[in-house]
């Protein structure tokens, strides 16, 4: 029998960066300053990553991007291969994104692509918690509270 299924999320919206809790505000403005250092000459587009871990330790990743086009990689994804490779027993418990163009920061919060939506899956899961995604731009700053709702019907690990 055929069954229409409705997926939906909530998320909550900040107008000023004042408002949000002072944890995810710090996180904010790590993430901002990593994107200042992101070396994207091809795309002008810079990203930065903040990772807040369990223990509070914040590790940082911007994008950086090759004249190998496919040799890029995210800020997200550099972030998060940094805290398995040198925190591996520190869970990441929130993220926020960053991102600026040659006019500075991005107005609209800049929300991750496909293969960090996977890596940051792969990682809730494993760890088994869930992962604050931060997204902020000058003008408003939204806040998920998992990857779930940015991959629904993921692939995952509990298919093997
Ligand atoms: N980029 C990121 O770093 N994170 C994302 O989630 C989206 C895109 C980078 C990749 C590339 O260096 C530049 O932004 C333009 O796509």
């Amino acid at each position: 029998m055929e069954k229409s299924q409705n997926i939906s999320f909530s998320y909550k919206e900040f107008d000023k960066i004042e408002e949000l809790d002072p944890d995810d505000r710090e996180l904010v403005s790590e993430a901002r300053e990593a994107a200042v250092h992101a070396y994207a000459p091809y795309s002008k587009f810079r990203v930065g990553a903040a990772v807040r871990l369990e223990s509070r330790t914040i590790i940082c990743g911007t994008n950086v991007e090759n004249s190998a086009f496919p040799s890029g990689i995210c800020a997200e994804r550099n972030a998060l291969s940094n805290t398995v490779s040198n925190h591996g027993n520190d869970k990441p418990v929130a993220i926020a994104i960053a991102a600026m163009t040659e006019n500075g920061l991005t107005n609209d919060p800049v929300s991750p692509c496909g293969n960090c939506r996977q890596v940051i899956a792969e990682e809730e899961l494993k760890n088994g918690n869930h992962i604050r995604i931060i997204l902020s731009g000058k003008k408003r700053t939204i806040v998920i509270e998992s990857i779930s709702s940015l991959l629904p019907l993921q692939f995952n690990l509990r298919y093997f």
